[in-house]
């Protein structure tokens, strides 16, 4: 009996899940038609299709303004699973959503533009956008105007001007990023096993360091070392006594925003699968075959040594876009802001009166990551909606008092009355929003070997958890937060193929 049920739960959830997957691919084929956008309203104009603009625009009702996107990536990724993309666990388009696939879903047409912002000029209220791709048109550069606008262009790679970082090492923040890194791998265990390559320099070739023990580089090892384990010895055989991964960190101990026992459990998670962790290490210079870098020994004092290396992944954090640099200089109320454009609780930027910023770009004291990017873009879609509607009962009610002066006493003019009483009653809600509160779910990290951390905010506490179990929820969380459920049907499948076939090992 009890089989019978299970068996009816299993075709019960199996419908369901088809459904589900056939009303996400129904509605991503069959938009509803848009009005144009509408230039008599006020021009929005929203920078980048990342976390945070992306989450603004999903939830943003475009008829209220005319809105504008300029970013150079006509796609949204899908960042915690970028590290998975460098082994080919994940195909990197399984990550990606086209920005074209979900603005033709909102009520108004959004108009979308393929380009840098190179220049903001607050005092002008124009973007400068400049056509980088490939392909140009007569045009490639022109002017955008804004009458709000939202800076949501992220980060770039810190690299802290050490030498040789931008020249030898590989970063991990866009797609392009992770097909280099993949493609670099094959090449270094290629080329170690060319015709009489000398021991010394297939060691080199075989040794994959990775610089910045924040989860991006510890997430980044897990994966490289999975891939060796699974894949590539059985496909290279040659290369199983040489291949070596090394996670470089300036501190103390690797993921510092983790709680100290899934610090502890990384750590020994990482020596179970040989992955060598060198903590208290600062790398201070980088060359094409070695890296120099700074050690401190436990009675404290420096060595510094060279580290030769065959890939070099950079992961060290965050820096200033030059866009957001030159914003920065032209309000003087930024001056003393130096990660960022400081942000007021409603995400206004100090010094301003018509610009807000969400993610990477904004320092509203939180860590720079998805989930705030997110929660802040989906503050901002309320907050334009709400001042939508309170200037449209503003303008109502300005009609109605002009109308109540025109009408003679009695019926007509009560009923006007109560209609204003009633507007001033909806306005007052409407106007109730408050600031910016983020809620922190938690943080979740992959570390290798089917192991994941996790510390969880639950109730008033935290649950921090390690191990295979924190694994399924890791992949289950991500897999729910996907964008689309194109996006998670193409996920699913890269797991089953990555399981059933191994990774794929050609070097394109
Ligand atoms: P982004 O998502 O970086 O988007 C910026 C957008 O601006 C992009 O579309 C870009 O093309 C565009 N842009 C850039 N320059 C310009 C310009 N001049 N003009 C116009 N547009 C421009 N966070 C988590 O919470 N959980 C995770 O598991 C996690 N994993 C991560 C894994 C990796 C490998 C990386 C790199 C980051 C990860 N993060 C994670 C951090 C998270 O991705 C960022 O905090 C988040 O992307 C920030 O969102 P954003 O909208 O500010 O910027
Ligand atoms: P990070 O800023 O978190 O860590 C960078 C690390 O590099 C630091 O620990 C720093 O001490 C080290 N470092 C800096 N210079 C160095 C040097 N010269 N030599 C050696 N070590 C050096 O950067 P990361 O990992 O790129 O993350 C950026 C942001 O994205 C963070 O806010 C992070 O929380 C978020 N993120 C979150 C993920 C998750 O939740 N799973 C995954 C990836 C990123």
């Amino acid at each position: 009996r009890i089989l019978r049920w299970a068996w009816r739960l299993t075709y019960l959830s199996a419908i369901a899940g088809m459904v589900y997957v056939g009303v996400g691919i129904y509605e991503a084929k069959h938009p509803d038609d848009q009005p144009d956008p509408d230039p008599s309203k006020k021009t929005l104009v929203i920078l980048g299709t990342g976390w945070g603009s992306v989450s603004l625009l999903k939830k943003l009702d475009t008829e209220n303004y005319n809105v504008v996107v300029i970013s150079p990536r006509n796609y949204f990724l899908f960042t915690p699973l970028l590290p998975s993309c460098t082994t080919g666990t994940i195909e990197h388009r399984s990550i990606m959503e086209p920005v074209r696939n979900f603005l033709r879903h909102k009520k108004a047409a959004v108009k979308f533009y393929e380009a840098e912002a190179t220049k903001i000029d607050y005092e002008k209220r124009v973007v400068y956008i400049n056509d980088d791709s490939e392909i140009k048109g007569d045009m490639s550069q022109t002017v955008v105007p804004f009458d709000m606008l939202v800076v949501g262009v992220g980060a770039e790679n810190a690299t802290f001007g050490i030498p040789g970082v931008r020249e030898h090492g590989l970063f991990l923040k866009e797609v392009g990023d992770a097909q280099a890194i993949r493609k670099r791998i094959m090449d270094c265990c290629e080329t170690a096993t060319f015709k009489d390559q000398s021991q010394d320099e297939i060691k080199r070739l075989l040794h994959m360091v990775v610089v910045g023990g924040g989860p991006t580089g510890v997430e980044f090892a897990g994966e490289l070392q999975d891939f060796f384990q699974e894949d590539l010895r059985k496909w290279i055989p040659d290369i199983a006594g040489n291949f070596h991964v090394t996670l470089v960190e300036a501190l103390p101990n690797v993921l510092p925003m983790f709680s100290k026992n899934l610090i502890e459990y990384t750590e020994k998670t990482f020596k179970e699968e040989t992955i060598s962790i060198r903590t208290k290490t600062m790398v201070k210079n980088v060359t094409d075959k070695y890296i120099e870098a700074e050690s401190t020994k436990p009675d404290g004092s420096k060595v510094l040594e060279k580290i030769p290396y065959g890939l070099l992944v950079w992961a060290t954090g965050n820096a200033l876009r030059p866009v957001v640099k030159d914003l920065m200089m032209q309000i003087p109320a930024q001056k003393d802001s130096r990660r960022g454009l400081a942000v007021n609780e409603y995400l206004v930027v100090k010094g301003t009166e018509n610009v807000w910023a969400v993610g990477d770009c904004a320092i509203a004291n939180y860590a720079p990551t998805a989930q705030v990017a997110s929660q802040e873009g989906a503050f901002l879609a309320r907050l334009f909606n709400q001042m939508a509607k309170t200037e449209e009962i503003e303008t109502q009610l300005l009609h109605l008092s002009d109308e109540q002066g025109k009408v003679p006493n009695g019926e007509p003019r009560n009923k006007i009355f109560a209609d204003i009483k009633e507007l001033q009653k909806r306005l007052r809600r409407v106007k109730q929003m408050g600031p910016f509160e983020y809620s922190h779910q938690g943080s979740l990290a992959y570390i290798g070997s089917e192991k994941a951390v996790a510390d969880i905010s639950w109730m008033t506490g935290n649950l921090a958890s390690g191990g295979q179990l924190t694994y399924l929820f890791w992949r289950s969380a991500y897999l729910s937060m996907c964008f689309s459920t194109r996006n998670r049907v193409l996920v699913v499948m890269d797991w089953i193929k990555a399981k059933i076939f191994g990774r794929d090992v050609s070097r394109e």
